[in-house]
Order: structure tokens, then sequence, then C-alpha cells
């Protein structure tokens, strides 16, 4: 069969090799891709990117089934669009994925239906924002945009004026367009950050791997928030019963909820998740897909045919699906672009990473996911197109063998202004210090 996944980062390049890997897999496009996809022998990129054009080439080229990476398209109703068409799409529909696009959705959806999450409260005039914020007795706060923002929407205020700037920044000044239109404001919750990926056909739901995103630029969890900087799976915070009381209490509500309110959910849905030291498990935010870079560690480590799964889950029998999974620990590290998140800088040289996708083809303990990149200059030159530029994934043993192989390979990559944080795994491996003695 011949597949379609949408999309160019480095999420789309691992779900398109992980597909492309299937027995009954014969193709694989990606529109539009991005030099990652090109280069894998069973990838091949389309400059495709309007719905009635992506469309129209699924109808030509007879595409079993097509998958949908970033929420952009499914935003703007790409599963409605295919489904309306006669095609097979695996997504949520536009409104379904509502739990990604409107935070105040999301937020009276969680308080309907009784999901653990951090209390709010939504504005759109500034001055009662403000009432709201001194009322509160001062800082932290967490001020968010209500639509979508490309991680940009969200600010942590330490101070109640670093809030009311952020209320000024989002509802007077319109920093981020009608995104900003709505706002809430909500209580900052302590904890450590995990995130939950399932599989649902609306009914039945499937966990994958648990896994761990550095959003902070830099190391320590410093600096400004970025898509991720890097990601390892599985975590060691999500125990057993934390993994229970995720699927009792966010997982099942979640999936029931919107059946029961009739915009039933098919599709990845992923929970941002808060740990508190109490061992309370919070939302900070759902996600209509899979997460970028979670999704470069987690498919490396899964076992099973990811077409079987998806048809599963296309069918309403994803109860039926075996999901089975490599026992070690994978992680990922970005290496992004010079200037990133603010600026980011294009066109730099990569070089070191042609020598390792050839190596990566006889093995399969590592794989390096593209994502801003693309082929340029006069010798085909892989060159950078975007902030984050690849993801270096390693599988060995545990989290601090993952760690340091995953640095090794870096080292043998290089591009002008590179950046990279250094810790990737850190929180992982400080609990497991903690945790097992040895
Ligand atoms: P979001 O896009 O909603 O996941 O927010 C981006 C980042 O802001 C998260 O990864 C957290 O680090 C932080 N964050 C969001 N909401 C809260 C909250 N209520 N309390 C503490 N940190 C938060
Ligand atoms: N890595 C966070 C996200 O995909 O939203």
């Amino acid at each position: 069969m011949k597949l379609l996944v949408i999309g160019n980062g480095g999420r789309e390049h691992a779900l398109a090799w992980k597909l492309s890997l299937s027995p009954r897999v014969h193709k694989v496009f990606v529109a539009p891709g991005n030099a990652g996809t090109e280069l894998e022998p069973a990838l091949q990129n389309i400059p495709i990117t309007s719905f009635p054009d992506l469309i129209d080439f699924a109808k030509k080229e007879q595409i079993a089934i097509t998958l949908v990476g970033p929420e952009i398209p499914l935003a703007a109703g790409i599963v409605d669009a295919f489904r309306a068409a006669g095609l097979k799409i695996f997504g949520p529909t536009r409104q379904a994925a509502q739990l990604e696009t409107s935070k105040t959705f999301a937020k009276k959806f969680m308080t309907r239906h009784n999901i653990p999450t951090a209390a709010y409260a939504s504005f759109e005039h500034p001055d009662l924002a403000h009432a709201y914020i001194e009322k509160q007795h001062g800082a932290p706060l967490v001020i968010k945009a209500n639509g979508l923002a490309a991680g940009k929407g969200v600010f942590i205020a330490r101070t109640a004026e670093q809030a009311h700037a952020a209320v000024n920044a989002l509802l007077v000044e319109n920093n981020l367009g009608t995104a900003g239109n709505e706002i809430i404001i909500e209580e900052y919750i302590e904890g450590t950050e995990a995130s939950f990926i399932v599989m649902t056909d609306g009914v039945h739901i499937l966990p994958l791997a648990t896994s761990q995103d550095h959003k902070r630029l830099l190391d320590g969890n410093l600096g400004p928030n970025t898509g991720g900087m890097g990601a390892y799976s599985p975590t060691p915070f999500v125990t057993p019963s934390l993994h229970a009381q995720i699927m009792r209490n966010i997982m099942d509500p979640v999936v029931n909820g919107m059946m029961k309110e009739g915009i039933t959910y098919t599709g990845f849905l992923y929970a941002g998740l808060m740990i508190t030291p109490e061992n309370q498990v919070k939302v900070l935010e759902f996600n209509c897909r899979l997460g970028d870079p979670e999704t470069q560690p987690i498919l490396l480590r899964l076992r099973s045919d990811l077409v079987a799964l998806i048809e599963h889950a296309i069918d309403g029998t994803l109860d039926k699906a075996n999901i089975e999974w490599d026992r070690r620990t994978a992680l990922g590290v970005v290496m992004a672009s010079s200037g990133y998140p603010e600026k980011p800088r294009q066109n730099d040289a990569i070089s070191g990473l042609r020598e390792l996708i050839a190596v990566q083809q006889q093995t399969d303990n590592f794989h390096i996911f593209q994502a801003g990149t693309a082929l340029g200059g006069k010798d085909d030159e892989i060159v950078t197109a975007g902030g984050r530029v690849l993801c270096v994934v390693a599988l060995e043993e545990n989290i601090k063998l993952a760690q340091q192989f995953a640095y090794k390979l870096i080292e043998k990559i290089h591009f002008d202004g590179s950046q990279i944080r250094h810790d990737i795994g850190y929180q992982g491996i400080n609990y497991q210090k903690k945790n097992i003695p040895n």
C-alpha cells in the first residue's frame, strides 16, 4: 500500500520512516517533507500543501491512509475534508481538535468532566483581567493566549507586574493577533512535567510509551520556551501507579466526555502533564497530535507495525491492537539553528550528517530525524532551513548511556551557530540515582 504523511518536521520524518518499515508498505509520500525525508530510501517528498491538491493527489495515487503530523492542518479541518472526499485519514476533526486550538474550550471541557487541571479564569477585556490579577494576591500566575501560538502564547508571571504586562501584550497590544483575543489566567503549579500520548479510535484508548520533553532553550530548564529541545522515553517519573492515575482521571474521561458531547475524538491525543510533589497529576495542555520531539524517541522504541495500529484505530478496534516496545531507553537531542527561537537563521551548511545517515541504515540503535533542513547548493548539500534543525536519537540500556551515545553522535555533526542543550534526560538520571540504589 501507499501512504501519505502531512507535515515537514522531525515528527513527520519519524512517522514516515516508521510507517515505511511495515512489510505491507510500498511507499510513503511526505507533503511537503524536508531533506531528511527526501534522503530516506522508502520515502518521497511531494511539494503540495493545499487541501484540494492533497485530496487530488491521494485519489490519483490511491493512498490507503493519510496521517497528519502538525496541528495547523488539523485546526483547518483537513480530516473533515479528506473524509468528505471518501478518503481514509487518521486524526481529529476540526471540532475535536479544539482541545488544542482553544484553551478555553479545553478548560471548560475539563471542568465539566472533572479532569484535574490548574484553576483558571478567562478574559477578553484587559480591565477585568487586571482586576483579577490584583484579586489573586500576587504571583506566580500563568497567562495563556486562547488560540494556537506555536509555543509563544504562555507567560509565566513571577510578579504581579509581569502578569499585568502579559495581559497588555495579548489584549491591548495584540502581539499574537487573534490567537490572543481571549486569554486565560491560571494558577501556577509546581512539579515535574511529563508528556503522555495515546492513540484513540473514539472509544478505546491505546497509551504510547511515556516520555519527557525539555521545553526551555537552555540547560537546567532556563531561557525562553521552545517547541522542545530534546526528549527521552520511557520516563521513570510516570510510575505504574501514576500511569493508572493518568488513564483513570484524564484519558478515559477525555475520550468518553468527547463522545458523550457528540464530538468523537479519533487520532493521537497528547496531554502535557504536571506531576505535583504530592503525586497528583494535572493537565497543563492538550495537543491534538503527537509531540515533537517526543515522537522521535517514542517511535525509535516502537517494535509493532505502526500501520496495523493505525488501521485498528480507523476501524474502531484499538482494543484488539497489540503494542510492543523496545525495553531500552531512547533519548533525542535537538540541534537548533542560530537565533532560535526568536529569529532562526537559515542556509548554514551541515557537515557530518550524510556520513551518519549512511551508518544508520545498518543499525537500529540510532536515527537522526531531520526537521528544518533542505537540500541546496551545487553539491546538493544539506543546509539549515528552520529553527529546530534535527534530532539525534540514540537507543541504549538506560538514560545515562543513551545520553552519552546521543552526544557522541552530535559531536560528529556541525553547522555554524548550532544550539543544543547539554543535559537532555538529566531529571530522569537524577530520579534514578535517588530511587534505585546500586
Ligand atoms: P503549555 O503550552 O500550556 O504546555 O505551556 C508551556 C509551558 O509553560 C509548559 O510546558 C510549562 O512548563 C509551563 N506551564 C504552563 N502552564 C503552567 C502552569 N499552570 N503552572 C506551571 N507551569 C506552567
Ligand atoms: N514537544 C511539545 C509539543 O509537541 O507540543
